[in-house]
């Protein structure tokens, strides 16, 4: 049998094929635009992800024996806001989960009502990009459009909602949304009416294992794929991209290197820090995780080699970086293009090279860059550490971890081995292997994963080149802190 996954990014929807074994028989990726209306705003058609989805499948499947396809899962991007009116009818563009305009929004959830209620109500205090903030801004700036909603849902769901016809989600991508009562997987009424929603606008919870309905009709005939095709809950992109990358069970951590960067630890039980510095949210596999998120991680090195140095010769521009360089630059660079989640939950937050000097070039930048989005990640490894959990190794997925030296300097920066699966491609692989235990093919997450995800490679740190980027870590912390007030008043 063969199986779609469906990676539904934020620069576009990567899908993949694989077959029973795991075996990955295609892969396809295909882009849309984002919109940034004003600074720190994003914004995507919903319309946009679907066109390229159907597009994609078919790109995808052009060579395979169609009536081999037996299901569909999708890992999305998280915490987007997507409304839709009675005739189901997209009502204005999604609100994406790197927006940063709900500052008034969340700061009333955290300060008036409070983080210890939101903690008691969900596990997690609100962020920027989170869902319900969202709510909350429209309520405010578009009574219209917000008076005309039918039924909430986030990006993957409404992939799911055309392909199926079933208003649904599932509890890793729900738990994003600061509507959720994590612990106890059901929507909490309390946060509902605090954002003036019913609970009759949200979409059914499913584990996201679990089947959601069969392809609908047309759709299937339109694909030239079976009409029992079936649709799959899928997850949240991070917690797919666990399950892509076998990181279940309890402790096991996984990074992902794609436009966001996050720091993911899988855990058999709920659990929350005191601070609620990283997000509590439910896992793929049925279980738990805890999560830091940074918002512009491979974007940024995107953002300096295609906007910025007008190229796409990722790999030109880094060759040229040697070893003795590692941990010896003295530019740095801070990743907040977007603001920042985790650990300075500041969306007035906002990139910088310091540190320039008449001899520093082009590739000292690129190097920063590098760099930048590696202290970031070691920000929120910092808030794993400080809960007393000991992190030795991690697996590594997402496009930036295509690059050898990016992960070269992660393992160092981290001081941690990081382990490469056969795949990148995370949350698609989670998504194909979700929709397999969906099928029956396997008889639970855990089995599959263990039968389908294998390692291809190791990068252990280096005693002396850790010791270098230790110091340098210790210089990037403090540069925030001192500029905090500056992006305030810029
Ligand atoms: C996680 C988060 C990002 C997006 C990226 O909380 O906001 O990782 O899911 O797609």
């Amino acid at each position: 049998m063969l199986y779609i996954g469906i990676d539904l990014g934020t620069s576009a929807v990567k899908l993949l094929l694989m077959n029973e074994k795991g075996e990955i028989k295609n892969v396809v990726s295909r882009e849309y635009d984002i919109f940034f209306p004003q600074s720190g705003w994003s914004e995507q058609n919903p319309e946009d992800w679907f066109k390229e989805v159907l597009n994609g499948i078919d790109e995808l499947t052009v060579n395979c024996d169609k009536n081999q396809i037996a299901g569909i899962g999708a890992g999305g991007q998280m915490h987007g806001l997507v409304i839709l009116d009675k005739e189901n009818t997209v009502i204005r563009p999604a609100i994406l989960w790197n927006d940063g305009r709900t500052n008034e929004e969340t700061d009333y959830l955290n300060n008036k009502i409070g983080k210890q209620k939101l903690s008691e109500c969900t596990g997690n205090i609100a962020f920027a990009g989170f869902t319900a903030p969202k709510i909350l801004w429209l309520k405010k700036h578009e009574p219209e459009a917000f008076s005309k909603i039918d039924k909430i849902m986030l990006p993957k769901d409404y992939i799911n909602y055309m392909l199926s016809g079933v208003h649904c989600t599932d509890y890793s991508d729900a738990s994003g949304t600061l509507l959720l009562d994590v612990k106890n997987k059901c929507w909490s009424n309390e946060m509902l009416s605090i954002c003036g929603i019913k609970q009759s606008q949200m979409p059914k919870l499913f584990e996201s294992y679990e089947v959601v309905g069969t392809i609908k009709q047309d759709i299937a005939q339109k694909l030239g794929i079976s009409k029992e095709v079936k649709i799959v809950a899928g997850a949240g992109d991070n917690a797919a991209a666990a399950i892509g990358t076998a990181t279940v069970g309890e402790g096991s951590c996984n990074i992902s290197l794609g436009t966001s960067g996050t720091v993911f630890i899988s855990s058999e039980t709920f659990k929350a820090d005191n601070a609620n510095a990283l997000h509590a949210f439910a896992h793929a596999d049925g279980k738990f995780h805890l999560m830091g998120c940074m918002l512009s991680a491979a974007s940024c090195n995107k953002w300096w080699l295609e906007d910025i140095l007008k190229t796409e010769e990722y790999q030109k521009e880094q060759q040229n970086i040697s070893d003795d360089k590692l941990g010896e630059n003295h530019i740095y660079y801070l990743p907040y293009l977007m603001g920042e989640r985790a650990p300075h939950n500041d969306t007035n937050a906002r990139s910088c090279f310091i540190g320039l000097s008449m001899n520093s070039t082009r590739k000292d930048m690129t190097q920063a860059v590098l760099e930048g989005v590696a202290f970031g990640i070691r920000d929120s490894l910092e808030a794993v550490k400080e809960l007393g959990i000991q992190v030795n190794n991690s697996t590594i997925c997402g496009g930036g971890a295509k690059s050898l030296l990016w992960k070269k300097i992660l393992a160092n920066v981290l001081n941690i081995e990081l382990i490469t699966p056969e795949t990148e491609q995370g949350p698609g692989y989670g998504g194909a292997i979700l929709a397999a235990v969906a099928c029956g093919e396997y008889a639970s997450v855990n089995d599959a994963v263990k039968k389908l995800v294998h390692i291809t490679d190791k990068i252990v740190p280096e005693p002396k080149m850790a010791e270098r980027y230790e110091k340098c870590y210790q210089t990037f912390r403090k540069l925030y802190p001192t500029l905090k007030n500056i992006f305030t008043e810029i």
